[in-house]
Protein backbone atom coordinates (compact mmCIF):
# COMPACT_ATOMS: atom_id res chain seq x y z
CA UNK A 1 0.00 0.00 0.00
CA UNK A 2 2.84 2.52 1.16
CA UNK A 3 4.09 1.69 -2.36
CA UNK A 4 1.66 3.31 -4.22
CA UNK A 5 0.32 5.58 -2.05
CA UNK A 6 3.64 6.66 -1.81
CA UNK A 7 3.88 7.10 -6.30
CA UNK A 8 0.20 8.84 -5.71
CA UNK A 9 1.59 11.88 -4.03
CA UNK A 10 4.52 12.12 -5.70
CA UNK A 11 2.71 12.15 -9.24
CA UNK A 12 1.21 15.20 -8.75
CA UNK A 13 4.12 17.21 -7.30
CA UNK A 14 6.96 15.74 -10.14
CA UNK A 15 5.11 14.91 -13.12
CA UNK A 16 3.21 18.41 -13.42
CA UNK A 17 5.94 21.06 -13.59
CA UNK A 18 7.85 18.61 -16.33
CA UNK A 19 7.80 20.01 -19.38
CA UNK A 20 7.64 16.66 -20.98
CA UNK A 21 4.93 13.85 -21.85
CA UNK A 22 5.58 12.13 -18.05
CA UNK A 23 4.05 8.37 -17.54
CA UNK A 24 3.38 6.76 -13.90
CA UNK A 25 3.55 2.73 -13.90
CA UNK A 26 1.73 0.62 -11.30
CA UNK A 27 2.94 -2.61 -11.95
CA UNK A 28 1.10 -5.59 -11.90
CA UNK A 29 0.12 -6.40 -7.74
CA UNK A 30 -2.87 -5.97 -5.76
CA UNK A 31 -2.64 -2.44 -3.47
CA UNK A 32 -4.95 -1.26 -1.56
CA UNK A 33 -5.68 3.08 -1.83
CA UNK A 34 -7.44 4.51 0.96
CA UNK A 35 -6.96 7.67 -1.06
CA UNK A 36 -5.97 7.96 -4.63
CA UNK A 37 -5.99 12.08 -5.96
CA UNK A 38 -4.72 13.11 -9.05
CA UNK A 39 -4.49 16.57 -9.12
CA UNK A 40 -3.34 18.94 -12.05
CA UNK A 41 -2.89 20.85 -13.88
CA UNK A 42 0.14 19.90 -15.37
CA UNK A 43 2.51 21.59 -18.20
CA UNK A 44 2.90 18.49 -20.02
CA UNK A 45 0.42 15.37 -20.92
CA UNK A 46 0.72 12.52 -18.49
CA UNK A 47 -0.27 8.69 -18.67
CA UNK A 48 -0.66 6.90 -16.06
CA UNK A 49 -0.40 3.13 -16.59
CA UNK A 50 -1.95 0.73 -14.32
CA UNK A 51 -1.66 -2.67 -14.42
CA UNK A 52 -1.87 -3.92 -11.49
CA UNK A 53 -5.42 -4.41 -9.29
CA UNK A 54 -5.79 -1.00 -6.89
CA UNK A 55 -8.31 -2.02 -3.98
CA UNK A 56 -10.67 0.17 -1.43
CA UNK A 57 -11.09 -0.60 1.70
CA UNK A 58 -13.97 -2.93 2.05
CA UNK A 59 -15.54 -0.43 4.93
CA UNK A 60 -16.33 2.23 2.96
CA UNK A 61 -15.33 4.54 5.92
CA UNK A 62 -11.88 3.95 5.63
CA UNK A 63 -11.64 6.02 2.30
CA UNK A 64 -9.94 9.23 3.32
CA UNK A 65 -12.52 10.97 0.57
CA UNK A 66 -15.79 9.32 1.82
CA UNK A 67 -17.64 9.83 -1.53
CA UNK A 68 -14.47 8.89 -3.62
CA UNK A 69 -12.13 5.81 -4.46
CA UNK A 70 -10.01 7.40 -7.32
CA UNK A 71 -10.09 10.91 -8.54
CA UNK A 72 -8.57 12.57 -11.99
CA UNK A 73 -9.18 16.62 -11.12
CA UNK A 74 -7.84 19.24 -13.87
CA UNK A 75 -6.03 17.47 -16.54
CA UNK A 76 -5.92 18.17 -20.02
CA UNK A 77 -4.13 15.36 -22.26
CA UNK A 78 -4.31 12.77 -19.87
CA UNK A 79 -4.08 9.00 -20.35
CA UNK A 80 -5.08 5.93 -18.32
CA UNK A 81 -4.39 2.76 -19.66
CA UNK A 82 -2.35 -0.29 -18.56
CA UNK A 83 -5.21 -3.20 -18.24
CA UNK A 84 -5.72 -2.76 -14.75
CA UNK A 85 -8.37 -2.91 -11.90
CA UNK A 86 -10.08 -0.69 -10.22
CA UNK A 87 -11.67 -2.62 -7.42
CA UNK A 88 -14.16 -0.91 -5.31
CA UNK A 89 -15.11 -4.41 -2.78
CA UNK A 90 -18.58 -3.48 -3.13
CA UNK A 91 -20.51 -6.51 -1.61
CA UNK A 92 -20.55 -4.72 2.01
CA UNK A 93 -21.75 -1.43 1.21
CA UNK A 94 -24.43 -2.71 -1.13
CA UNK A 95 -26.38 -4.76 2.13
CA UNK A 96 -26.49 -1.29 3.86
CA UNK A 97 -27.24 1.37 0.63
CA UNK A 98 -30.60 2.66 0.83
CA UNK A 99 -29.77 5.54 -1.58
CA UNK A 100 -32.40 4.38 -4.10
CA UNK A 101 -35.37 5.33 -1.18
CA UNK A 102 -33.46 7.66 1.11
CA UNK A 103 -32.68 11.11 -0.08
CA UNK A 104 -30.20 11.65 2.52
CA UNK A 105 -28.57 8.28 2.57
CA UNK A 106 -25.27 8.59 3.76
CA UNK A 107 -22.37 9.40 0.81
CA UNK A 108 -20.96 6.24 -0.31
CA UNK A 109 -18.33 6.15 -2.65
CA UNK A 110 -17.81 6.03 -6.39
CA UNK A 111 -14.86 3.66 -7.96
CA UNK A 112 -13.14 6.55 -10.58
CA UNK A 113 -14.27 10.53 -10.82
CA UNK A 114 -13.22 12.65 -13.91
CA UNK A 115 -13.90 16.31 -13.20
CA UNK A 116 -12.83 19.14 -15.67
CA UNK A 117 -10.53 16.80 -17.78
CA UNK A 118 -9.92 17.29 -21.28
CA UNK A 119 -8.53 16.04 -24.26
CA UNK A 120 -8.37 12.71 -22.78
CA UNK A 121 -8.84 8.96 -23.52
CA UNK A 122 -9.32 6.34 -20.76
CA UNK A 123 -8.35 3.13 -22.14
CA UNK A 124 -8.15 -0.30 -21.29
CA UNK A 125 -8.96 -0.60 -17.60
CA UNK A 126 -11.70 -2.42 -15.35
CA UNK A 127 -14.09 -1.30 -12.89
CA UNK A 128 -15.11 -3.39 -10.46
CA UNK A 129 -17.69 -4.16 -7.47
CA UNK A 130 -18.04 -0.63 -7.05
CA UNK A 131 -19.69 0.64 -3.76
CA UNK A 132 -21.83 3.07 -5.76
CA UNK A 133 -21.64 4.57 -9.17
CA UNK A 134 -18.60 2.97 -11.29
CA UNK A 135 -17.67 6.05 -13.27
CA UNK A 136 -18.42 9.70 -13.18
CA UNK A 137 -17.81 12.37 -15.29
CA UNK A 138 -18.21 16.38 -14.90
CA UNK A 139 -17.42 19.37 -16.49
CA UNK A 140 -14.74 17.43 -19.12
CA UNK A 141 -14.73 18.15 -22.65
CA UNK A 142 -13.34 15.49 -25.46
CA UNK A 143 -12.44 12.03 -23.12
CA UNK A 144 -12.61 9.29 -24.99
CA UNK A 145 -13.61 6.13 -23.13
CA UNK A 146 -12.63 2.43 -25.02
CA UNK A 147 -11.72 -1.01 -24.41
CA UNK A 148 -13.51 -0.06 -20.68
CA UNK A 149 -15.16 -2.79 -18.65
CA UNK A 150 -17.52 -2.15 -15.68
CA UNK A 151 -18.58 -5.11 -13.91
CA UNK A 152 -20.74 -5.67 -10.74
CA UNK A 153 -23.63 -8.03 -9.94
CA UNK A 154 -27.03 -8.09 -10.10
CA UNK A 155 -27.26 -7.55 -6.37
CA UNK A 156 -25.41 -4.50 -5.78
CA UNK A 157 -27.58 -1.72 -4.90
CA UNK A 158 -27.67 1.66 -7.03
CA UNK A 159 -24.28 0.98 -9.46
CA UNK A 160 -24.91 3.17 -12.42
CA UNK A 161 -22.30 2.38 -14.81
CA UNK A 162 -21.03 5.64 -15.83
CA UNK A 163 -22.88 8.80 -15.18
CA UNK A 164 -22.14 12.05 -17.59
CA UNK A 165 -22.81 15.77 -16.37
CA UNK A 166 -22.12 18.79 -17.81
CA UNK A 167 -19.62 17.86 -20.53
CA UNK A 168 -18.67 18.01 -24.21
CA UNK A 169 -17.64 15.62 -26.49
CA UNK A 170 -17.36 12.43 -24.51
CA UNK A 171 -17.03 9.26 -26.60
CA UNK A 172 -17.67 5.66 -25.31
CA UNK A 173 -16.34 3.02 -27.26
CA UNK A 174 -16.01 -0.90 -27.50
CA UNK A 175 -17.18 -1.10 -23.53
CA UNK A 176 -19.01 -3.99 -21.48
CA UNK A 177 -20.75 -2.57 -18.56
CA UNK A 178 -22.73 -4.91 -16.13
CA UNK A 179 -23.98 -3.54 -13.33
CA UNK A 180 -28.06 -3.65 -11.42
CA UNK A 181 -28.94 -0.04 -12.66
CA UNK A 182 -28.58 2.80 -15.43
CA UNK A 183 -25.53 1.25 -17.87
CA UNK A 184 -24.82 4.78 -18.99
CA UNK A 185 -26.73 8.08 -17.11
CA UNK A 186 -26.71 10.94 -18.81
CA UNK A 187 -27.24 14.03 -17.01
CA UNK A 188 -27.99 17.54 -17.44
CA UNK A 189 -25.96 19.95 -19.81
CA UNK A 190 -24.11 17.18 -21.93
CA UNK A 191 -23.76 17.77 -26.01
CA UNK A 192 -21.63 15.37 -28.29
CA UNK A 193 -22.36 12.43 -26.31
CA UNK A 194 -20.88 9.44 -28.98
CA UNK A 195 -21.91 5.47 -27.48
CA UNK A 196 -20.85 3.04 -29.75
CA UNK A 197 -20.43 -0.51 -29.40
CA UNK A 198 -21.23 -0.63 -26.29
CA UNK A 199 -22.76 -4.03 -23.86
CA UNK A 200 -25.52 -3.30 -21.49
CA UNK A 201 -26.63 -5.99 -19.06
CA UNK A 202 -28.51 -6.41 -16.75
CA UNK A 203 -28.76 -2.87 -16.36
CA UNK A 204 -31.66 -1.02 -17.17
CA UNK A 205 -29.76 0.34 -20.41
CA UNK A 206 -28.77 4.01 -21.22
CA UNK A 207 -30.82 6.86 -19.39
CA UNK A 208 -31.27 10.33 -20.59
CA UNK A 209 -32.17 12.40 -17.67
CA UNK A 210 -33.30 11.16 -14.41
CA UNK A 211 -34.07 14.54 -13.30
CA UNK A 212 -37.33 14.83 -11.97
CA UNK A 213 -39.05 13.65 -8.56
CA UNK A 214 -42.31 12.27 -9.05
CA UNK A 215 -45.06 14.74 -9.14
CA UNK A 216 -43.17 17.71 -10.61
CA UNK A 217 -42.60 17.14 -13.72
CA UNK A 218 -38.92 18.14 -15.57
CA UNK A 219 -39.51 21.22 -17.53
CA UNK A 220 -37.86 22.99 -20.60
CA UNK A 221 -36.73 19.52 -21.69
CA UNK A 222 -35.09 19.50 -25.15
CA UNK A 223 -35.07 16.18 -27.27
CA UNK A 224 -33.37 16.43 -30.84
CA UNK A 225 -31.13 14.22 -33.06
CA UNK A 226 -31.79 11.83 -31.35
CA UNK A 227 -31.71 8.50 -33.56
CA UNK A 228 -31.61 5.35 -31.70
CA UNK A 229 -31.33 1.70 -33.62
CA UNK A 230 -30.13 -1.46 -32.14
CA UNK A 231 -28.44 -4.17 -33.76
CA UNK A 232 -28.48 -6.85 -31.28
CA UNK A 233 -30.40 -9.68 -31.65
CA UNK A 234 -33.11 -9.88 -28.49
CA UNK A 235 -34.71 -6.68 -29.23
CA UNK A 236 -36.65 -4.47 -29.83
CA UNK A 237 -35.34 -1.96 -28.66
CA UNK A 238 -37.75 -0.25 -26.07
CA UNK A 239 -37.68 3.23 -23.94
CA UNK A 240 -39.57 4.70 -21.45
CA UNK A 241 -40.74 8.33 -20.26
CA UNK A 242 -42.60 9.77 -17.55
CA UNK A 243 -42.83 13.17 -15.85
CA UNK A 244 -41.45 15.05 -18.87
CA UNK A 245 -43.44 16.76 -21.69
CA UNK A 246 -40.22 17.25 -24.27
CA UNK A 247 -39.78 19.68 -26.82
CA UNK A 248 -38.92 17.27 -30.21
CA UNK A 249 -37.22 18.02 -32.68
CA UNK A 250 -36.04 15.63 -35.30
CA UNK A 251 -35.88 12.42 -33.56
CA UNK A 252 -37.52 9.78 -36.15
CA UNK A 253 -38.51 6.81 -34.10
CA UNK A 254 -40.29 6.43 -31.18
CA UNK A 255 -39.14 7.18 -28.08
CA UNK A 256 -42.05 6.41 -25.33
CA UNK A 257 -41.31 10.45 -24.16
CA UNK A 258 -41.60 11.55 -27.28
CA UNK A 259 -44.90 9.73 -27.91
CA UNK A 260 -46.94 10.24 -24.64
CA UNK A 261 -45.91 12.18 -21.35
C1 LIG B 1 -7.80 20.41 -26.43
O1 LIG B 1 -7.31 20.19 -27.73
C2 LIG B 1 -7.76 21.13 -28.68
C3 LIG B 1 -7.32 20.67 -30.04
O2 LIG B 1 -5.97 20.33 -30.04
C4 LIG B 1 -7.21 22.50 -28.29
O3 LIG B 1 -7.69 23.45 -29.20
C5 LIG B 1 -7.71 22.84 -26.90
O4 LIG B 1 -7.16 24.06 -26.47
C6 LIG B 1 -7.30 21.75 -25.91
N1 LIG B 1 -7.92 22.05 -24.63
C7 LIG B 1 -7.24 22.47 -23.58
C8 LIG B 1 -8.03 22.72 -22.33
O5 LIG B 1 -6.02 22.64 -23.59
C1 LIG C 1 -12.39 19.76 -28.04
O1 LIG C 1 -11.83 19.44 -29.30
C2 LIG C 1 -12.18 20.37 -30.31
C3 LIG C 1 -11.68 19.84 -31.63
O2 LIG C 1 -10.34 19.50 -31.57
C4 LIG C 1 -11.55 21.71 -29.94
O3 LIG C 1 -11.92 22.68 -30.88
C5 LIG C 1 -12.06 22.16 -28.58
O4 LIG C 1 -11.38 23.32 -28.18
C6 LIG C 1 -11.81 21.08 -27.54
N1 LIG C 1 -12.48 21.48 -26.31
C7 LIG C 1 -11.80 21.73 -25.18
C8 LIG C 1 -12.58 22.22 -24.02
O5 LIG C 1 -10.60 21.55 -25.08
C1 LIG D 1 -16.11 11.13 -30.81
O1 LIG D 1 -16.71 10.49 -31.90
C2 LIG D 1 -17.21 11.40 -32.87
C3 LIG D 1 -17.98 10.59 -33.89
O2 LIG D 1 -17.24 9.49 -34.33
C4 LIG D 1 -16.03 12.17 -33.46
O3 LIG D 1 -16.50 13.10 -34.39
C5 LIG D 1 -15.30 12.90 -32.33
O4 LIG D 1 -14.15 13.53 -32.83
C6 LIG D 1 -14.89 11.93 -31.24
N1 LIG D 1 -14.39 12.69 -30.10
C7 LIG D 1 -13.31 12.32 -29.43
C8 LIG D 1 -12.99 13.11 -28.20
O5 LIG D 1 -12.60 11.38 -29.77
C1 LIG E 1 -31.21 6.43 -38.11
O1 LIG E 1 -30.11 5.54 -38.08
C2 LIG E 1 -30.27 4.43 -38.93
C3 LIG E 1 -29.10 3.48 -38.69
O2 LIG E 1 -27.90 4.14 -38.66
C4 LIG E 1 -30.35 4.92 -40.38
O3 LIG E 1 -30.54 3.82 -41.24
C5 LIG E 1 -31.49 5.90 -40.52
O4 LIG E 1 -31.50 6.46 -41.82
C6 LIG E 1 -31.36 7.02 -39.51
N1 LIG E 1 -32.54 7.87 -39.59
C7 LIG E 1 -32.48 9.20 -39.67
C8 LIG E 1 -33.75 9.93 -39.80
O5 LIG E 1 -31.41 9.80 -39.59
Amino acid sequence: MSQVQHMVQSLSLISCISLAQSKAVVPSGTYMLIKASFKGPCKASIEIQVQGKLTAPTNGNKLIRLDTQVSFEHFNKLIVSGGGTFDGQGALSWKKNDCNKNKDCKSIAINMRFNFVTNSTIQDITSLNNKNFHINILRCHNVTFQHFNVMAPRESINTDGIYIGRSTGINITDAHIGTRDDCVSIGDGNKEITITRVTCGPSHGISVGSLGSSGIPCEKVELADINLTYNGNKGPLTSQGSNVKPTITRVPNALACATSS
